[in-house]
């Protein structure tokens, strides 16, 4: 029989980041996964700050930079009636907007891209085997049986239709969003699923002469009239540069699912663009449901489920393969610290605490980023019309020097603005801030958000929330707040005056087997601020302390230099790992 200390099921972003991790950290792993390989579509694209930092503390940054494509190209989200037609609006999206460029640069040290799903997932998958998972292919799960030591898995070959089991301590369900493993678990959900339905045509064709000029990843079209699906509504996504693409087409859910051939694939394409003579190569064509679920636990007893698993949106924002990668990023440091007997089981508790709330507010702010094109239509006069002509002719009259028409300009205006929570909402991103018993409070009120919180980030190291990124001083060279935490160790940041703190974290990490990298920032040591820009972000007097965790989020802070820093510690990291 295979044993092992964790078995991870699936190797999507959830899975496949839970294995990366877990290796990482030199966790004993299997990965099951149903298929002969990774992702055969390319849906995720948009990989933000946030999965970046992790992939920089994992060690695959510059390879996911070197298959994306940069920001610069991803930003001209333009709303037309085909590519070839009529543009209705453009928006400055994902930190391409001069004026938010700043919020973006200052906020971390690793930069957003695009990178689509089948090019991301054989990154992680690749680095996580060489790195040691045990992953099998083709091999899907039936299903599970825990008792008080582990989870027995039944697993089944696909190549030879053989069951067999498997033996874990714990088990990671990173199965997506039709999760047996959280069905068979019985983890509580909220929403409902398939509310829209959605189909995804992938296709070669060269459209540099349509878009290269106006560089985006996403190309909206309006179109009234269009046969297949109510709204006309169409997204044409850039795959690369500017010759492959996938197409998001709506249909009507209430009808039996459309049976779309290449020729109609063709057709849409060719209507999308807007040009019937451009060459098109189908390559792929897939339906999926629009969905608004979210588990409200994610875990049973030693089963952990994470991803689409366990929150089901559409892709506005681009949030879903970020979180799923998050979500792994969170629990394998504290299975790793359980399974070596230096954390108590309750940390793998604060799991569900600090994510759960994070999955609902995605899955909710991607909804609701479906219903902000509404004023869009609106301003456009669609709404509650059926005529595909009158529509037609309502969108051309905003051209017309009437005082209806400069109305419809100024709420097309206004329309477009709110695509600023779908497209540019670093708060969302990047500001996710954590409660749970692994985060200690210092007794001061959670800092009030001076601007909107979903639209921009709010740095602070106020416990529970990321550390802020600031660029310190290395023999000359810049090195950011991030890159000293993370590596799988607790991080200790304070100042010169702050010395005795970082005494104190050799002595008890050393007592209670825990892996602490103290750094003193300032003149004449190894990291010096730069631009007294750590001063300015700390939020502590130079004798005070940020304790972080091993995922970069802040466990606790300190003022200033307490009287006895070890007992303190003792006390924060006692807590934090459930030690009692
Ligand atoms: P995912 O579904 O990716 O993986 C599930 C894994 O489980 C697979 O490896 C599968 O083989 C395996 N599996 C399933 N059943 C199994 C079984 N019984 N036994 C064994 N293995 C099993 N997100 C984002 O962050 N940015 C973006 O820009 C976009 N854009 C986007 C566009 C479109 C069109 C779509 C449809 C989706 C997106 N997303 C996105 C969302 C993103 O694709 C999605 O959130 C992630 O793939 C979820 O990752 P998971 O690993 O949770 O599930």
């Amino acid at each position: 029989m295979i044993e092992t200390d964790v078995l991870v099921i699936g190797s999507g972003p959830a899975g496949g980041g839970a294995a990366l991790a877990l290796a990482t950290l030199g966790v004993d792993h299997v990965v099951i996964t149903k298929y002969r390989w990774t992702a055969n579509t390319p849906r995720a694209h948009i990989t933000n700050q946030r999965t970046m930092e992790i992939f920089r503390d994992l060690g695959i940054e510059e390879d996911v930079l070197a298959q994306g494509t940069p920001h610069e190209l991803m930003g001209d989200t333009v709303f037309c009636t085909s590519l070839a037609g009529d543009e209705i609006g453009r928006v400055r999206t994902w930190e391409t907007d001069p004026a938010r460029e700043s919020d973006y640069l200052l906020a971390s040290p690793s930069p957003n891209c695009d990178i689509p799903q089948t090019f991301l997932e054989p990154i992680i998958i690749g680095h996580a085997a060489s790195r040691g998972s045990r992953i099998r292919f083709d091999t899907e799960y039936v299903g599970l049986v825990q008792d008080a030591d582990g989870v027995t898995v039944t697993a089944r070959d696909r190549a030879t239709g053989q069951e067999f089991p498997i033996r874990a301590k714990y088990v990671l369900g990173a199965d997506g969003g039709r999760s047996q493993v959280a069905a068979d678990v019985g983890l509580p959900f909220e929403g409902r699923m398939d509310l829209a339905g959605s189909m995804n045509i992938v296709f070669h064709a060269d459209l540099s002469h349509l878009v290269a000029h106006r560089p985006s990843v996403l190309y909206w079209v309006l179109q009234p009239g269009a046969d297949i699906g109510g709204i006309g509504l169409g997204l044409v996504r850039m795959v690369r540069p500017w010759n492959e693409w996938l197409i998001v087409w709506g249909y009507d859910i209430s009808l039996p699912p459309p049976e779309v051939d290449d020729e109609m694939a063709t057709r849409i394409v060719h209507e999308l663009v807007g040009d019937p003579t451009v060459p098109v190569t189908i390559r792929s064509i897939s339906l999926w449901g629009n969905n608004k679920m979210y588990a409200t636990r994610y875990r049973a007893g030693r089963v952990f489920c994470m991803g689409d698993a366990v929150h089901r949106h559409p892709p506005s924002n681009g949030l879903g393969s970020n979180t799923s990668i998050q979500d792994a990023y969170n629990l394998a440091w504290k299975l790793a610290l359980v399974l070596r007997g230096t954390a108590g089981e309750a940390l793998l508790d604060t799991f569900d605490a600090e994510r759960a709330p994070v999955g609902r507010q995605i899955v909710l702010r991607a909804n609701k980023s479906i219903e902000e094109f509404g004023p869009i239509f609106e301003a456009l006069g669609l709404i509650g019309q059926s005529d595909p002509e009158l529509m037609r002719r309502h969108i051309a009259a905003r051209a017309e020097n009437t005082p209806e028409a400069a109305r419809q300009r100024e709420a097309l205006r206004k329309a477009l603005e709110l695509k600023n929570y779908e497209f540019n909402a670093h708060g969302v991103e990047l500001g996710q801030r954590y409660a749970s018993t692994a985060v200690v409070p210092d007794g001061t009120p959670e800092p009030e958000y001076t601007r909107d919180p979903e639209l921009y980030h709010h740095p602070t190291t106020w416990p529970g929330a990321r550390l802020p990124h600031v660029w310190l001083g290395r023999d000359g060279r810049r090195v950011s707040t991030h890159d000293l935490a993370g590596k799988g160790r607790f991080c200790l940041l304070t100042g010169i005056s702050g010395e005795p703190w970082a005494e104190a974290a050799a002595k008890v990490a050393q007592e209670l087997d825990v892996e602490i990298a103290a750094h003193v920032i300032g003149p004449g040591r190894e990291h010096i601020d730069l631009y007294e820009d750590w001063a300015r972000a700390r939020e502590v007097c130079e004798d005070g302390c940020v304790l972080v965790r091993p995922d970069l989020h802040v466990a606790w802070r300190c003022a200033d230099l307490a009287a006895d820093p070890a007992a303190q510690l003792r006390r924060v990291l006692g807590a934090v790992l459930a030690r009692d």
